[in-house]
């Protein structure tokens, strides 16, 4: 599979923000307003827990196409773990995906890449879909450690996996994260291109070709396309810009690939 058959896939991770105001005036204003053909690029949005079923029923009262994901799932199963959910119980509620492994669960949260790929099984298990993050400090990258330390997040990762076609990887760096710096295209396209290389050869090679990763990290409405165009960029998981009408550009940043018909 070569880069026009990977569907484009923008991700909205919210973090903690969005308040019930927000939501209404988001979808109303943003995000049914998007207008991207539904069968080139998929939009994901993952508000906080709480808003969840609010914006699953914004998103399939007009077909919006809209992917409605979970921001993180529980270690453990259902029982006595006070204020977790469990992966069972967000796909119950009708959610079919969720981010596992964001940087800010890394550090924030201390999940390590053992914690962060028992997630990825537990999702995985209970049918969730998964946008896996991974990414280095700035200290790595100084250090010459970037590929390192994203195959090893990888590594757990992928022992998690039992279906790539469920599966999203999300490059972010953590300085990029946030910070309004960003790695050059040409960086990003090398970690992207060694991303795969490491899941050609540790997984299969069509699992490689097919999986959409994706790159995060300060995209703005400006510098979306400049990314798109690169050939192992195949969309973005957006923080900041994601709550604002700059979105839009950045989700319709598919259009600079070329894509043809529907796959
Ligand atoms: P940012 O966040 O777009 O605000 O840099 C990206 C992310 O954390 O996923």
């Amino acid at each position: 599979m070569d880069v026009a058959q990977r569907k484009f896939f923008v991700g909205g991770n919210w973090k903690c923000n969005g308040d019930l105001e927000f939501i209404d005036k988001h979808f109303n204003e943003v995000l049914f307003k998007l207008g991207h053909d539904k069968t080139k690029c998929d939009v994901l949005i993952a508000p906080v827990f709480i808003h969840l079923q609010k914006a699953l029923s914004l998103a399939n009262s007009n077909d919006s196409g809209l992917i409605i994901s979970a921001q993180n799932c529980s270690l453990t199963a259902e029982g006595a773990f006070t204020g977790e959910v469990a992966a069972r119980l967000i796909k119950n509620l009708g959610v079919n995906w969720t981010i596992l492994g964001h940087s800010e669960r890394r550090t924030l949260y201390r999940e390590t890449n053992e914690k962060v790929g028992t997630k990825v099984k537990n999702a995985m298990d209970n049918g969730l879909n998964v946008v896996a993050c991974i990414g280095e400090t700035l200290q790595e990258r100084e250090e010459k450690k970037t590929l390192d330390v994203c195959y090893a997040q990888l590594k757990e990762i992928a022992a998690s996996v039992t279906d790539w076609s469920r599966v999203v990887i999300a490059y972010e760096p953590i300085w990029a994260i946030g910070t309004g710096k960003t790695p050059t295209v040409d960086e990003a396209q090398e970690v992207h291109l060694a991303i795969r290389s490491w899941i050609s050869k540790n997984v299969n090679v069509e699992a490689a070709n097919g999986v959409r990763i994706i790159y995060g990290g300060s995209v703005t409405d400006t510098n979306a396309e400049s990314f798109a165009k690169m050939s192992d960029i195949d969309g973005f998981l957006v923080g900041g810009a994601s709550l604002k009408p700059a979105f839009s550009k950045i989700v319709n940043a598919y259009t600079v690939k070329g894509l043809t018909g529907k796959y």
